[in-house]
């Protein structure tokens, strides 16, 4: 009886493997992907209003908690709280490289236009450009950072904790006997120790400090970032990496309900508080942690 479901699992994980690896590499083609809906596009006045309402939620969050909210003085705190913030100084962005978000291939496209050599974004900036190697935010001094986080175009990826959670998984599969004993282990070892694939969003990526200008939903991105792209100044002419994050999420949602019917009512009652602040700061509406969290009043 157990025979068949874990053979579906093992089938299901094997495809989202599949399909992360090519939404890393902007791959092309989609002969083996299942098919998405066909989603209307999305038109730029939407888009905007998106944008408008996660950030809004995002404020309203911030608002009500204790998070960072200013930069720190020490130079030490500063590495610790901004140790996901990465820029590029040659087009003036700003993102949090969390992983599993469908970053990835917003890396690889800057990188991409970063080596084109005659890419510019026609940005003022307050202080002359600086065309550093660098890119971790936090290897800048503080005046840098200021000036950085105050001009710079800045976006975070979102992705709900579940679904990222199980991506953490299918990368260590093998080091845990289950997934059961895997979510086991990240609770154990709390906020502090853990991965940055298991880590809240919130805490790697400071979004009460850092004011961002976008907030790109996984499973949207494929309509979103050609209208991000073009607000931000980029060139029309560009080729996109293709973002089949439509596609994977479709694997993760039936791959979620089968992992969460794995674990105890404790477990997705602890998983829901571990994740109560990405759960309340942004909107995961069909996540299955959702329901579980008995919206404090008070964060
Ligand atoms: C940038 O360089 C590419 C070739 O490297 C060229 O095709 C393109 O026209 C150039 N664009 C501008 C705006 O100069
Ligand atoms: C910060 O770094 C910039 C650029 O490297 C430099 O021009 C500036 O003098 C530095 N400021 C301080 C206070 O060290
Ligand atoms: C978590 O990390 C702290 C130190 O940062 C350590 O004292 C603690 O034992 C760790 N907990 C687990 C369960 O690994």
């Amino acid at each position: 009886m157990r025979f068949l479901p874990r053979l579906l699992l093992a089938a299901a994980l094997a495809t989202a493997a599949l399909l992360g690896c090519r939404l890393l590499l902007g791959g092309r083609g989609d002969d083996l992907a299942p098919r998405a809906e066909e989603a209307p596009p999305l038109t730029l006045d939407t888009f905007l209003h998106v944008q408008q309402l996660r950030k809004k939620r995002l404020r309203a969050f911030c608002s009500h908690s204790a998070k960072v909210a200013m930069l720190p003085e020490s130079r030490e705190e500063r590495a610790r709280v901004l140790s996901s913030v990465r820029v590029s100084t040659k087009l003036d962005f700003l993102y949090c490289q969390a992983p599993a978000t469908g970053m990835e291939g917003w890396r690889w496209l800057l990188e991409k236009l970063e080596e084109k050599g005659n890419v510019t974004v026609p940005m003022l900036l307050p202080y002359p450009r600086q065309h550093a190697l660098q890119t971790q935010l936090s290897e800048f001094n503080q005046t840098m950072i200021e000036a950085m986080m105050g001009s710079y175009t800045k976006v975070l990826f979102v992705r709900d904790p579940f679904q990222r959670l199980i991506s953490a998984y299918m990368q260590g599969m093998g080091s845990s006997p289950s997934f059961s004993s895997f979510v086991q282990d990240v609770l154990d070892g709390g906020q502090h120790n853990a991965s940055l694939e298991s880590k809240p969003l919130v805490s790697l990526c400071q979004p009460c400090l850092i004011q961002y200008d976008y907030v790109m939903m996984f499973g949207f991105l494929r309509q979103e970032v050609g209208h991000l792209l073009l607000r931000a100044g980029l060139p029309k002419d560009i080729r996109l990496p293709e973002f089949t994050d439509t596609q994977v999420q479709w694997t993760y949602k039936w791959l979620s309900e089968q992992l969460f019917s794995e674990l105890s009512l404790k477990q997705k009652k602890q998983l829901s508080h571990f994740y109560r602040w990405d759960l309340s700061a942004f909107q995961f509406s069909n996540s299955l942690l959702s329901g579980l969290l008995s919206m404090p009043e008070t964060w």
